[in-house]
C-alpha cells in the first residue's frame, strides 16, 4: 500500500524534529507493506521569506491531495512584528480551515519515567496521568467575525448546532474506546454559544447511553485540572477554551516536548504535529526533543493510514527509550546526562528493531 504524506517542516526546531521522525518512520514501516511517499512543502515563516505568504497555494493544495500532513512547527521571533494577516501562525489556521480539520485531539500523558517532571504533588499523579483534550478547531473566536476600529475591537464566538454535534461525536467515540467518561467544558452561565453547546452535547450523549457525561465551567475546569487531574479522561471543549486547557494539561505532564496532536476532519485526512512550538531559542543546536513529533507520526499511522500496528510499535519503542534512560535536555533532571535529537531518535530506532 502506498500513501502520500505532505511534510511541512516549518521553522525553528521543526526541520530537526521532522528529519528524525522521517528516519524513525523509515525503520518502522520497513517490511510492513506500507510505503510512504513524502512531498515537502513550505508553510510559516520560511514560506513568508521565500513565497511572500505564510501558506502558499501549492502547500494547501498539496496537503488537500495527500493522505496525511505531518507538520513540525511554524513561527519565530523574526516574523513576530509582521501585520496580523502575515503572521506564520496563519498558516496553521488556514490549513485547519482549508482541510476541514474541526477536531483537535491532544493526549496529555504523564509517563512513569518522567513523573518527577510533573509540577504537581506526586500524590496527585500516582500511577501516571492519561487525559485527552478534544478541542473544536475551526469555529469560535478564532474564526468568528472580528473587527478593529480606531479605539475598539471585537471577536465573536459563534457556533452552529452541526459544528457542536460533530465535535461532540468525536468526543463520545473517543471515550467509548477509553473510560467512557466525558467532561464537556463551557461557560454556559454567561455565554449564549455555551448554552447551545451544552444542549447539543446533551443531545448527542443520548446516542451513547454507556457514557457518563458531565459539564464543567471553564474556570472551574482550569482549577480542577491542577487540583485533581485524575478526575478527567476525555475533555471536549470549544476552540479558545481548548487552546488554553490543552496547554494546561500539557504542563501538568511536565514535558510539553513529549506531546503529540492530531487534527481530524470528516475524512481520513488528518494533520499531525507536536504540541510544542518552533522554539527558535534552541533551533539549530540539535538538542530538541523529537519524541512529540515521533508520537504524532504514530497518531498519523493510526488515524489516517489505518496502521494501528505500526503506531503501537512506535509508541512502545518510545516508552522503551525513556525506560532505558534516554533524555533530551528538556526532560533531563539537572544532574542527568542528556542526549541529542539524533541520539534520541536512534534510541527509538534501536528499540523498533529489537
Ligand atoms: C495551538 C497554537 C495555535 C492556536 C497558534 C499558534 C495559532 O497555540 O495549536 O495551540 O492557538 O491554535
Ligand atoms: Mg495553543
Amino acid at each position: 500500500m502506498e500513501k502520500r504524506i505532505a511534510v511541512i517542516s516549518g521553522d525553528g526546531i521543526g526541520p530537526e524534529v521532522i528529519e528524525e521522525t522521517l528516519r524513525v518512520l523509515e525503520h518502522a514501516t520497513m517490511n510492513s507493506g506500507l510505503t510512504l511517499n513524502y512531498t515537502h512543502y513550505l508553510a510559516g515563516g520560511c514560506a513568508i521569506d521565500s513565497k511572500g505568504r505564510p501558506l502558499p497555494e501549492e502547500t494547501l493544495r498539496g496537503a488537500q491531495e495527500s493522505d496525511a500532513v505531518l507538520l513540525g512547527a511554524v513561527g519565530g521571533f523574526k516574523w513576530d512584528t509582521l501585520p496580523s494577516d502575515m503572521r506564520p501562525e496563519n498558516a496553521l489556521l488556514d490549513l485547519r480551515a482549508g482541510l476541514g480539520l474541526f477536531a483537535n485531539v491532544r493526549p496529555a500523558v504523564l509517563y512513569n519515567e518522567l513523573a518527577s517532571a510533573c509540577p504537581l504533588k506526586p500524590s496527585l499523579t500516582e500511577n501516571g496521568l492519561d487525559i485527552i483534550v478534544i478541542r473544536e478547531l475551526t469555529g469560535g473566536l478564532y474564526f468568528g467575525k472580528k473587527e478593529r476600529g480606531e479605539d475598539w475591537a471585537y471577536d465573536t464566538m459563534r457556533y452552529s448546532e452541526p459544528e457542536v454535534r460533530r465535535i461532540a461525536q468525536v468526543a463520545m467515540k473517543t471515550a467509548m474506546g477509553r473510560k467512557k467518561q466525558v467532561v464537556s467544558v463551557d461557560k454556559a452561565n454567561i455565554l449564549e454559544s455555551s448554552r447551545l453547546w451544552r444542549s447539543v452535547v446533551n443531545e448527542v450523549a443520548k446516542e451513547y447511553p454507556d457514557i457518563t457525561l458531565s459539564h464543567m465551567y471553564v474556570d472551574n475546569a482550569a482549577m480542577q485540572l491542577v487540583r485533581y487531574p485524575k478526575q478527567f479522561d476525555v475533555i471536549v471543549t470549544e476552540n479558545m477554551f481548548g487552546d488554553i486547557l490543552s496547554d494546561e494539561a500539557a504542563m501538568i505532564t511536565g514535558s510539553i516536548g513529549m506531546l503529540p496532536s492530531a487534527s481530524l476532519g470528516s475524512s481520513k485526512l488528518g494533520m499531525y504535529e507536536p504540541v510544542h512550538g518552533s522554539a527558535p531559542d534552541i533551533a539549530g543546536q540539535g538538542i530538541a526533543n523529537p519524541l512529540a513529533t515521533i508520537l504524532s507520526a504514530a497518531m498519523m499511522l493510526r488515524h489516517s493510514l489505518d496502521r494501528d500496528d505500526i503506531a503501537k510499535s512506535i509508541e512502545k519503542a518510545v516508552s522503551l527509550a525513556l525506560e532505558s534512560g534516554a533524555r533530551t535536555k528538556d526532560i533531563a533532571l539537572a544532574n542527568e546526562k542528556s542526549v541529542s535529537t539524533t541520539e534520541m531518535a536512534n534510541t527509538v530506532i534501536g528499540f523498533l528493531e529489537a
